[in-house]
């Protein structure tokens, strides 16, 4: 058994017998002190540039350094790689460096895991609109256990940066816009990861990133400045990680982006003075991509050494790619840096990689691999993910779900057949040979009896039409039209930012000419963002959202298409009309003069109005749902008392469904302006045709705590408003008050 859980079996065994809480505690406390004591005797030994090398993580083709990656380790001067997904190269590496290195520390291997390993499932942001918790933990379980079979150790994952600006291409990575949503799917994607202990052969350690308001880029231009105040970065952007810290997370990484002033992978006020001085955090900080010699380029320093003094003394303990590191032990020799910095980034990479259980299992097991890849369970929770993250953003006159007796359909868009684009952004080694297309899922549902006319039409991009008469002939030809429209993988994720939100290329010209055919049209839409789809939300009876669904694309959009399964998602970010309109977002401020559609001289504009094109929260369902008797049980409270809320929600159409009932609260006056909504709670419950739930919610005041005047979290006694409904622009209101 392996040496750490051998202690662990000893000093809980011991605390059983003494069977007190305070005997597991101490215990604990013995356990730390147990790997303490092994990290001491480490610093002891190691030389500075030891210690300098496990602060240091070169890619795999050694960029910035030496090329001969095994002599960098054979060294002494590599603590992790990123990249290494060959898992014979990955425990040859391991080979050299527990074995062939003075002291044997072992390396660990990070990848971007971001949505699953081989089994990829839908994006990240698609995987939040589907308001599952316990699945999207699931996905976060199933991922480790695939990458941790491949060799991997630590994923560079969750992406949790709450993102308010479409434009930026990374607002796919995350969860979206609001903080308490996303606070809890970081808890969840951590659990999914780690589990109860990283160092099980079939967990991850994980990795909260980026650290922090990185999402906050001006303009949603990449890699852009952000100027965030200490309140809003505090309330909105930094909720999901103090979340993922207090889950448990193993690490954090750095961001690139320059926060009020001080680069992020500089910042020694989040890194340390409130990620290990207020929230505790033991794990360790890896920096992104080059982001600490970056610094120059932020004109935070003057040079390399000056990048590597400030990245280490902010809290970064470990430098991706560049080696600005490298200077820290001359300039220790030189008495220009503390020794002590160096040792504790040292010891909390030593922490880490002891709890990941590397010293006990340095090595990966390569028989593992294709027995776990691509399981039929895994691939089982894909199809049911990409079912639970579509959202349906219309169906006038229910043309949805069609029949699976129809006799013809035209298929028709640029994505209908394609596979890379059903991958993603951030889809790492997944394959375009393991997607079902949305051609093949509608093929394999409706049988040879319908006949299915595929034709492209057009590219996602360019400005040809000459195959809009072939698209336009195969309409004609069918009893319904589903349009395979958005945008494509390239459009997407990191580097990928886009001053305008329509639909590319030609696309939306191509839905208006099969439009006028007359045909019944239902519009699918990929896309890693919101779009501006004005025209389409206005004319197309039936349109739904998939995202970009993962290797399941096909089997999953096929079963809500043909009505086995009931569109159950909900919008996470707001869809704007245009562009001129962002940031918009639901939980935003009133101001002094509210909006009024009657009063000129109120906040708002005069050539759109100034609600967005479709509302945070929103999804429809293939049934209705009418919520009625919203109680809440006492309408003054103490503070800390808990708010008991009531509702009941009916199914009043034919079909059984699920809806993602959900709580906001709005507290009207406070030391500081509070926004007009904050999501304070949901369920997500099934409700058969004609059956009533009541949905029951226990709002703790913790929920409503926020950073006031002084910058203390607190909650402050007044009026709130309460509403509960199926999205943040309707529900049912009522209030409370919170009485000293
Ligand atoms: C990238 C991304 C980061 C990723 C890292 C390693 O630039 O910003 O999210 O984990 O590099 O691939």
């Amino acid at each position: 058994m392996k040496t750490y859980n051998l202690l662990v079996l000893c000093i809980l065994s011991a605390a059983l017998l003494s069977g007190c809480e305070a005997g597991l505690k101490r215990q604990a406390e013995n356990l730390d002190s147990e790997i303490e004591k092994q990290i001491d005797e480490f610093l002891r030994k190691m030389t500075l540039e030891e210690k300098v090398g496990q602060m240091t993580q070169p890619g795999k083709h050694g960029e910035d350094g030496p090329s001969d990656i095994e002599d960098e380790v054979r060294k002494g001067k590599v603590g992790s790689f990123l990249n290494i997904t060959d898992i014979k190269q990955r425990n040859h590496l391991q080979k050299i460096a527990v074995e062939q290195t003075r002291l044997g520390i072992p390396l660990i291997f990070a990848f971007d895991v971001i949505h699953g390993y081989r089994t990829i499932f839908p994006v990240p942001l698609a995987e939040a609109t589907s308001w599952d918790i316990e699945l999207i933990e699931r996905t976060a379980e199933i991922a480790a256990k695939e990458a941790r079979a491949a060799g991997i150790d630590w994923t560079f994952s969750p992406m949790i940066d709450i993102a308010r600006d479409p434009r930026w291409g990374r607002i796919v990575e995350g969860a979206g816009e609001d903080p308490y949503l996303g606070s809890l799917i970081a808890r969840a994607k951590v659990r999914g990861y780690q589990g109860n202990d990283y160092s099980d052969p079939e967990r991850l350690a994980a990795c909260l990133k980026h650290f922090a308001a990185y999402g906050a880029v001006q303009a949603g231009r990449e890699y852009n400045t952000t100027e965030v105040s200490e309140r809003v970065l505090r309330n909105v952007y930094l909720p999901p990680f103090k979340a993922g810290v207090k889950e448990g997370a193993a690490t954090l990484m750095s961001g690139f982006n320059d926060l009020d002033g001080i680069p992020a992978s500089g910042n020694s006020y989040i890194l340390t003075d409130i990620l290990r001085g207020e929230w505790g955090f033991d794990g360790f900080v890896v920096s992104d991509w080059r982001s600490v010699k970056q610094l120059i380029y932020h004109g935070q320093a003057k040079d390399e050494e000056a990048a590597g003094i400030i990245g280490a003394s902010a809290g970064v303990d470990m430098e991706m790619v560049s080696r600005t590191y490298e200077n820290l032990p001359r300039l220790v020799r030189q008495g220009k840096f503390p020794e002590e910095v160096i040792d504790q980034a040292v010891r909390r990479i030593l922490r880490i990689k002891i709890r990941a259980g590397l010293f006990d299992n340095p090595y990966a097991d390569e028989k593992l691999g294709a027995s776990v890849m691509l399981h039929p369970e895994h691939l089982k929770i894909a199809r049911e993910m990409v079912r639970s993250s579509m959202v349906l953003l219309k169906n006038k006159s229910n043309h949805l779900p069609l029949s699976k007796g129809v006799k013809s359909i035209a298929l028709i868009g640029p994505l209908a057949d394609s596979r890379k684009d059903m991958l993603g952004a951030w889809a790492g080694i997944g394959k375009e040979t393991d997607v079902v297309t949305v051609l093949e899922g509608i093929e394999q549902t409706v049988g040879s009896d319908c006949a299915v006319h595929y034709a492209k039409g057009c590219d996602v991009l360019g400005d040809s039409k000459e195959d809009f008469a072939e698209a336009i002939e195969a309409a004609k030809q069918s009893e319904v039209v589903i349009m395979v429209m958005g945008e494509s993988v390239k459009l997407n994720g990191e580097g990928h930012s886009r001053t305008s939100l329509d639909l590319p290329g030609v696309q939306r010209e191509l839905i208006q000419e099969i439009y006028k055919t007359g045909k019944p049209v239902v519009v699918l839409l990929f896309t890693g963002r919101p779009l501006t789809i004005n025209w389409v939300y206005e004319n197309i009876p039936a349109i739904l959202i998939a995202w970009h669904p993962g290797i399941q694309a096909g089997t999953g959009i096929a079963d809500v298409i043909f009505g086995d399964y009931n569109p159950s998602g909900k919008l996470t970010v707001t869809f704007p009309r245009n562009v001129g309109q962002i940031p918009i977002y639901y939980n935003a401020k009133n101001t002094g003069r509210p909006p009024d559609a009657n009063d000129r001289w109120t906040s708002k504009y005069i050539d759109v109005p100034w609600t967005p094109l479709i509302p945070f929260g929103y999804g429809l369902s293939y049934t209705v749902f009418e919520y009625s008797n919203l109680q809440i049980a006492k309408t003054k409270v103490v503070l800390d008392e808990p708010i008991l809320i009531k509702v009941d929600v009916t199914n009043t159409g034919n079909r059984a469904g699920q809806e993602v009932v959900q709580l906001y609260i709005r507290d009207l006056v406070g030391s500081v302006t509070r926004p007009v909504k904050e999501l304070k709670g949901f369920k997500k419950i099934f409700l058969n045709p004609g059956e009533t739930k009541t949905v029951t919610f226990n709002l703790s005041q913790d929920n409503l705590k926020f950073y006031d005047r002084q910058m203390n979290f607190v909650v402050e006694p007044g009026e709130f408003k309460v509403w509960v409904g199926p999205n943040s622009a309707e529900g049912l209101e009522s209030g409370f008050e919170i009485v000293e």
